[in-house]
């Protein structure tokens, strides 16, 4: 009943702020015909992080699991001229239907994927030239969030966004034995420590059920 609300709701905000288009549909049809998992954002949380892009005249942005580029390609909607996004992911499958999508999207100039797991591309950014991002966000596996943020901080500057998605997860996040609710409270032990960063969490419900970022602005 409130779920069924929650998606009435999302969609009303989509239609009416007009925040999907042909290319964002093509993108998730490729993703179903190519079999991904249908775990990327929603369009109106696409649509936030497009806007967290331009709020903070993002630059350089670094995306740590990219599934089929959705978010990517929404982030990649709100980067400047010059701007750049390199996005990481370990599955071959994934990788290339994200590079179709970013093509078609006509961003591919502008958006990298590096193919491999992240913890092993991630120290292999700065010898590439990616010495400190303007905006990082976090969306890959679970377990690794506490090892994302440690990275992500390696690689800011202060005043650097960090947005993490998937902090709720049903509020699996307070489920004392559930081993990814444990990754993300160790994860918010991290995002508590007030002389690294400043950060915040949001619940959210919608098209994707209930769940939530976490955001923060390193110091
Ligand atoms: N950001 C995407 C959704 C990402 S889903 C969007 O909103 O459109 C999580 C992705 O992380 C999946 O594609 C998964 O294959 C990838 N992933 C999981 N573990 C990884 C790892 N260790 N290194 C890199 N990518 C990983
Ligand atoms: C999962 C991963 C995500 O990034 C997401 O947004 C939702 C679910 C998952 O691995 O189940
Ligand atoms: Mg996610």
């Amino acid at each position: 009943m409130k779920e069924q609300m929650w998606n009435d709701v999302d969609d009303y905000f989509t239609d009416k702020l007009h925040n999907t288009d042909p290319v964002m549909k093509a993108v998730q049809q490729n993703n179903a015909d190519s079999g991904l998992p249908g775990i990327d954002v929603s369009a109106n949380h696409g649509k936030f992080l497009s806007l967290m892009v331009k709020m903070t005249n993002a630059k350089n942005v670094l995306e740590i699991g990219t599934l089929g580029g959705y978010s990517s390609i929404w982030m990649g909607r709100g980067l400047p001229e010059n701007g750049r996004i390199v996005t990481l992911e370990y599955k071959n499958v994934h990788a290339k239907v994200a590079r179709e999508n970013i093509e078609r999207a006509g961003l591919s100039d502008k958006i990298e994927v590096i193919e491999g797991a992240a913890l092993e591309t991630l120290p292999t950014l700065k010898s590439k030239g990616w010495t400190s991002f303007d905006l990082i966000f976090i969306d890959a596996d679970k377990p690794s969030y506490p090892e994302y943020f440690k990275w992500a901080l390696e690689l800011s500057r202060p005043g650097t966004v960090i947005i993490a998605d998937n902090v709720v997860r049903g509020g699996r996040v307070l489920d004392p034995e559930d081993p990814t609710g444990k990754a993300v409270r160790n994860f918010m032990d991290l995002m508590a420590d007030e002389n690294l960063i400043d950060g915040t969490a949001l619940q959210t419900v919608g098209a994707k059920g209930y769940d939530g970022f976490a955001i923060g602005i390193v110091k």
